[in-house]
C-alpha cells in the first residue's frame, strides 16, 4: 500500500484481462489498497489461479472468473457476476490482450474485425453494461498504448484501435462527468510483461538481430533508460481509479519513462 490514502478500502472494482501483465498488476494494487476485486480473463482457470495467488499474498478475498471481452454475451455474464458479488461497483478497468502486429497489406478484414471487437467495441460494451452498477458515480479507466500519441511501426491494428479508445474515453468524460463518473485512458510505453517480451522476440526475429541488441536499442529511446515494471504502471492506475482522483477526467496519460516525444 502506498503512503497516500487512495480512499478505496472496501470499494468494489471490476478488472478485465487480468490473469497476467498489466491487468493483473492493477488488480493486485487495488486489493493491496483494500478494494474488493473481481478479475477476469479468457481462461477461467487462469483468472481463478491469479485471484487465489493475490488472495494468498494479501490475505483478502479476490474473485476470478472467465470473460472473453471480445464476446458480447460474456460481458453480460461478467456484469451479472459483479452485480451478484458486489451489488454495485465503484471502479472499472477495461483491458484486453493486444492485437497482433502486421502491416496494412498483411492483414485482412477478419483481422480488423477481431481487433475492433477486442480492443474498441469491448470497451463500449463493458462501460455501457457497467453504468447501471455505478449509480453514485465512479471511475472508469482503459488501458491503451503510447501509440495514442506516437504510432508504433508495425502495429497498425493497435495504433488504429487505441486512437479510437482515446476518442471514446474523452467523449465519455463529457457524457458521464455530470453523473460523477471520471473517465480516463492510461497509455503504457514499454512495461515488462509477457506481451512485451513476445513483441521484442518477434521483432528481433523479423529484423534478424539478437533480442538483447534490439532491447538495448529500445532503451536508448527511453530517457529513464529502462522498461517500466507492471507495479509502477499499476500505482498510476490505482490513483486514477481511486477517490483520491477528484479532478482528472478525459485524460490520456502516458506511463512511459519519457519515451514519447510528442507534447
Ligand atoms: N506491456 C506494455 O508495455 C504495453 C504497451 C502498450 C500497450 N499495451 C497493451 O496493454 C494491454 C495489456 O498488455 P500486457 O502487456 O499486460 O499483456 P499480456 O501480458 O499479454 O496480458 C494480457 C492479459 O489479457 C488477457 N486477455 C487477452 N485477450 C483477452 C480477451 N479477449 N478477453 C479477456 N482477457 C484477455 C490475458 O489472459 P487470458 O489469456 O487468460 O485471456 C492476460 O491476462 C494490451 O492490450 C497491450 O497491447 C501493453
Amino acid at each position: 500500500m502506498s503512503d497516500m490514502d487512495l480512499g478505496i478500502a472496501g470499494k468494489a472494482a471490476l478488472v478485465t484481462a487480468a490473469s497476467r501483465g498489466l491487468g493483473r498488476a492493477v488488480a493486485e494494487e487495488l486489493v493491496r489498497e483494500g478494494a474488493r476485486v473481481l478479475l477476469s480473463s479468457r481462461s477461467r482457470e487462469a483468472a481463478e489461479q491469479t485471484a487465489a495467488e493475490i488472495a494468498d499474498k494479501t490475505g483478502s478475498q479476490v474473485i476470478g472468473c472467465r470473460c472473453d471481452v471480445s464476446q458480447a454475451e460474456e460481458i453480460t455474464g461478467l456484469i451479472k457476476r459483479a452485480r451478484e458479488a458486489f451489488g454495485g461497483i465503484d471502479m472499472l478497468l477495461c483491458n484486453a490482450g493486444g492485437p497482433p502486429g502486421g502491416l496494412l497489406e498483411d492483414l485482412e478484414d477478419a483481422d480488423w474485425q477481431k481487433a475492433f471487437e477486442t480492443n474498441l467495441l469491448s470497451v463500449v460494451r463493458l462501460i455501457r453494461a457497467a453504468l447501471p452498477l455505478m449509480p453514485q458515480g465512479g471511475r472508469i479507466l482503459t488501458i491503451a498504448s503510447s501509440s495514442v500519441r506516437q504510432p508504433i511501426p508495425g502495429l497498425i491494428l493497435s495504433n488504429t484501435m487505441r486512437a479510437g479508445v482515446a476518442g471514446l474515453m474523452k467523449t465519455l468524460s463529457q457524457e458521464l462527468g455530470p453523473r460523477g463518473i471520471l473517465a480516463n485512458t492510461l497509455c503504457p510505453g514499454r512495461i515488462a510483461t509477457d506481451r512485451l517480451r513476445e513483441l521484442d522476440r518477434s521483432r528481433a526475429e523479423q529484423e534478424g538481430v539478437a533480442v538483447d541488441d534490439l532491447q538495448s536499442h529500445m532503451l536508448r529511446e527511453i530517457p529513464l533508460g529502462r522498461y517500466g515494471e507492471p507495479q509502477e504502471f499499476a500505482q498510476v492506475a490505482a490513483f486514477l481509479l481511486s477517490e483520491a482522483n477528484t479532478y482528472v477526467s478525459g485524460s490520456a496519460l502516458m506511463v512511459d519513462g519519457g519515451m514519447v516525444k510528442a507534447l
